[in-house]
C-alpha cells in the first residue's frame, strides 16, 4: 500500500509534464494534476451523497459521505483526498463491518491521501467521518461577528484546494460528480449549498440538497444562518441575513438581465437558477462562483450599484469555469482570464461602453501593478498565463496575471478576429465542451485551428507562455479616464481640490466610482498633510460608504501617515476580511516607520474574525507567531 502512494507521489512530484493519463470518462487525455493524489484513471468518483450534522456547540461537521465512483478492471484502491479530517470507518458498499483503510501521513499543502481497497464488484464506498479544528475551508462565526448578532453562522469556501478539508473527495477540478445531500442544523437556521436550494426554513432543521449536473470539488459549498431569501426575478434572488436583505435585494436587482444578456452571447445557462448569498464580512473573497449560489461579500453592497460588475463576474463563472473548467490550477487563468472578459462583455451590454472601458483601464493598471511587483520580487515566471504550480501552494496563482493578461489575451484575440466572429467562437467553445475540463495547450490549439489565418503562432505563444506585458496588449482607451487625468494633471497635487472641482462645477457628481477609483490610485504617492486635508475634507473619502474607495484611499492614509484617517482605517481592517483589501494595506503599513507595531496590535485584535484563506497570506507577512497568543 504505502509502495503505491510513493509510487503516485514520485509520479506527481517527479514526472509530472512527461506523463499523461487516459481518462476514461471523457475519452481525453487528461494532465496529472500536481494539486490530487488522486487516481482517476484506476477509480474516478462520479456521484457523492452527503449526510451531514452541523454542529455549532462543537464547531464540527460529523457526516457520511458515500461515493460512487468508475474503475478500471483491475482497479484495487480507490484514492480520496483529505486535510485534517477525523476519519472514522469506512464501508463498502452497504456492508455492515468496516473495512481497511490507509490515511498517509499529511502533506502541509495537499493533506493526506486516503486510500480505500476496492473488490472487483464495488459499487460504493462510504466515508464516516468528522472535521476537525484545523478544517481550511470552514470559517464559524459568532453571533457576534453577522450582521443580525444573534445567532451563528457557517461559511465555506473551497477553492481552490480546500474542499478536502471538510469532505473526503478526489478534489482535482479535472474530476467532475454530481451530488445530493441532507444538511441537519439547528432549528431555527436556514441551510444553502451549491445545489438546489430552499427558500424558507422548516422547524426540523433537516435540509435536502441536489446538483443534477456534475461539478468539480471546488465548487463544493455550504452556509448556515439565520438566512432569509428574496426573489429578484423569475431565476435569481438573493439571500442573507434578514436586516440586509432589502438592501442587498437593491443593489443586486439586475441580476435577472444579467443572466439573459449572457446567455444571449453565450448561450443558455445550463444550472437552471442563480442566486446570490452576501455573507458576514470575514468572507475572504469579493465573490464565489459556486454553481447556483454565488457566494459574496457584503463589502459590494454600496447602495447606488456600483460594484455589481463582482455579479457580473461570478455570473460569468457559470460558463468560463463551472462549465468548462481549468483542468488544474496552473490553467487558472481559463478560469479567470475568460471571466473577466466576459463580465466585460456584461458590463458593456448593460451599462455601455464607456463603463467597461473604464473596467478595463482599471484591470491594465493593475495588471502593470502585479508585473512591476512580481518582477520586483524576482517571481517573473509567475507572469506567464500557463502557471507551473507543483509543488506550490495554488493559492500562488491567484493574482491579476490570470486575471488581467488573461483579460487581454481574450481581447486581444477578439480584435484581430472581429467581435461577431469571436462571439460564435466562444458559444461554440462552451458548447464543445461543457461540463468538461480545459488544459491551456488544448485550448490554444483550438485557437489555432479556428484562426489560423488571423494569428501568428509566435504572438499566442507571447501570451501563454511569455512573461511580463506582451507587445501586442491592446491599450485601453476610456475618455472618461482622459477626463480624470486631465483634472489630475491641471491639479498637480498642489492647489486646494476645490479649485478644480468646484461645487458649481458638477464633475464630482457626474463621476461614477471609477472614476474616483481612477483618481485616487493616481493621487501622487507623497502628498503632505495639508494636500491630505483638502482632499479629504471635501470629498470625504475617510467615511466613503464604497469599500473599494475606502481601500484605495486607506492606502494614501498609510503612506502619508494621515492620522484623521486612521480610526477608520483600523475599523475597516478589523471587520473586513477580505483578502485583496487586507494584503495591499497590511504591505503598505509594515512599510511605514512604526507600522509592524501598529500593524502586529490591529492583526492580533482582527485574525480571530479572518477566515484561514487570509490568515494564511497575512500571517507570514505580519511573521505571526501562533504561540504568542
Ligand atoms: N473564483 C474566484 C475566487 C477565488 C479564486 C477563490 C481562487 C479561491 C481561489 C472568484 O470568481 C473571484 O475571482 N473573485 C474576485 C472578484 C472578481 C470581481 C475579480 C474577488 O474575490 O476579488
Ligand atoms: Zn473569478
Amino acid at each position: 500500500m504505502k509502495r503505491l502512494v510513493f509510487l503516485v507521489q514520485l509520479v506527481l512530484s517527479m514526472c509530472f509534464w512527461a506523463c499523461n493519463i487516459q481518462n476514461e470518462n471523457t475519452e481525453e487525455i487528461m494532465p496529472l494534476d500536481p494539486h490530487s493524489y488522486a487516481a482517476p484513471e484506476d477509480a474516478m468518483v462520479t456521484h457523492l451523497s452527503w449526510k451531514a450534522d452541523v454542529d455549532f456547540s462543537q464547531k464540527k461537521i460529523t457526516a457520511v459521505a458515500t461515493l460512487k465512483f468508475k474503475k478500471s478492471n483491475n482497479s484495487k484502491h480507490l484514492i480520496l483526498d483529505t486535510k485534517d479530517l477525523e476519519i472514522k470507518a469506512v464501508y463498502l458498499d452497504n456492508a455492515v463491518t468496516p473495512c481497511d483503510f490507509t490515511l498517509q501521513p499529511k502533506d502541509e499543502i495537499l493533506g493526506s491521501a486516503l486510500i480505500i481497497p476496492i473488490k472487483e464488484n464495488t459499487g460504493s464506498v462510504s466515508i464516516e467521518y468528522a472535521t476537525t479544528d484545523h478544517a481550511e475551508a470552514l470559517q464559524w462565526l459568532e453571533p457576534a461577528q453577522t450582521a443580525g448578532g444573534e445567532h451563528p453562522f457557517l461559511f465555506t469556501q473551497s477553492q481552490a484546494i480546500l474542499a478536502r478539508s471538510w469532505i473526503p473527495l478526489q478534489d482535482s477540478p479535472g474530476i467532475r460528480f454530481t451530488y445530493d445531500a441532507e444538511v441537519t442544523v439547528p432549528g431555527n437556521l436556514l441551510a444553502v449549498m451549491s445545489a438546489s436550494n430552499p427558500q424558507v426554513k422548516n422547524d426540523s432543521g433537516v435540509y435536502h440538497f441536489e446538483m443534477k449536473q456534475p461539478i468539480p470539488a471546488y465548487l463544493m459549498a455550504l452556509a448556515v444562518g439565520d438566512i432569509a431569501f428574496k426573489s429578484v426575478g423569475p431565476r435569481t434572488g438573493v439571500y442573507s441575513e434578514p436586516s440586509i436583505l432589502e438592501s442587498a435585494a437593491y443593489e443586486f436587482a439586475e441580476m435577472e438581465e444579467m443572466l439573459t444578456t449572457t446567455e444571449a452571447i453565450y448561450g443558455p445557462y445550463q444550472w437552471e437558477r442563480y442566486d446570490l448569498i452576501v455573507l458576514p464580512p470575514s468572507f475572504p473573497f469579493g465573490g464565489m462562483e459556486n454553481p447556483r449560489l454565488t457566494f459574496a461579500t457584503p463589502t459590494v453592497i454600496a447602495g447606488d450599484r456600483s460594484l455589481t460588475s463582482l455579479v457580473a463576474h461570478e455570473l460569468a463563472h457559470s460558463w468560463s469555469g463551472n462549465l468548462v473548467t481549468n483542468a488544474t490550477w496552473n490553467d487558472f487563468w481559463l478560469n479567470e482570464g475568460f471571466t473577466v472578459y466576459i463580465e466585460n462583455r456584461i458590463m458593456e451590454a448593460l451599462n455601455g461602453k464607456s463603463y467597461s472601458d473604464m473596467l478595463a483601464g482599471l484591470a491594465l493598471q493593475d495588471l502593470q501593478d502585479e508585473v512591476e511587483s512580481k518582477i520586483r520580487e524576482g517571481s517573473q515566471a509567475d507572469t506567464r498565463l500557463f502557471l507551473q504550480l507543483e509543488g506550490r501552494n495554488p493559492d500562488e496563482g491567484v493574482s491579476s496575471i490570470a486575471y488581467d493578461k488573461g483579460f487581454f489575451f481574450l481581447k486581444f484575440l477578439e480584435l484581430k478576429i472581429g467581435r461577431e466572429r469571436f462571439d460564435a467562437f466562444l458559444k461554440q467553445y462552451f458548447a464543445d465542451y461543457q461540463f468538461q475540463s480545459m488544459t491551456t495547450e488544448k485550448f490554444v490549439k483550438y485557437v489555432q485551428q479556428n484562426f489560423k489565418d488571423n494569428i501568428k503562432n509566435t504572438e499566442i505563444d507571447q501570451w501563454i507562455y511569455g512573461e511580463g506585458i506582451p507587445e501586442t496588449l491592446p491599450a485601453p482607451e476610456s475618455e472618461r479616464f482622459e477626463a480624470v487625468d486631465n483634472v489630475l494633471k491641471a491639479w498637480e497635487g498642489g492647489s486646494p481640490i476645490t479649485s478644480l472641482i468646484s461645487p458649481e462645477d458638477l464633475i464630482a457628481k457626474t463621476w461614477s466610482t471609477h472614476e474616483w477609483l481612477h483618481f485616487i490610485r493616481n493621487l501622487p504617492d507623497e502628498m503632505n498633510q495639508e494636500t491630505m486635508r483638502n482632499l479629504d475634507e471635501y470629498l470625504d473619502f475617510t467615511y466613503s460608504g464604497n469599500s473599494e474607495i475606502l481601500a484605495a484611499w486607506f492606502m494614501h492614509v498609510i503612506r502619508n501617515e494621515y492620522n484623521p484617517g486612521y480610526e477608520n482605517l483600523e475599523n475597516f481592517l478589523v471587520n473586513v476580511g477580505r483578502r485583496k483589501f487586507l494584503a495591499p494595506l497590511y504591505a503598505e503599513l509594515i512599510k511605514t516607520e512604526n507600522g509592524m507595531e501598529m500593524a502586529s496590535r490591529i492583526y492580533s485584535e482582527a485574525r480571530l474574525n479572518y477566515h484561514y484563506v487570509t490568515t494564511n497570506t497575512l500571517d507570514k507577512m505580519l511573521n505571526w507567531d501562533e504561540s504568542s497568543m
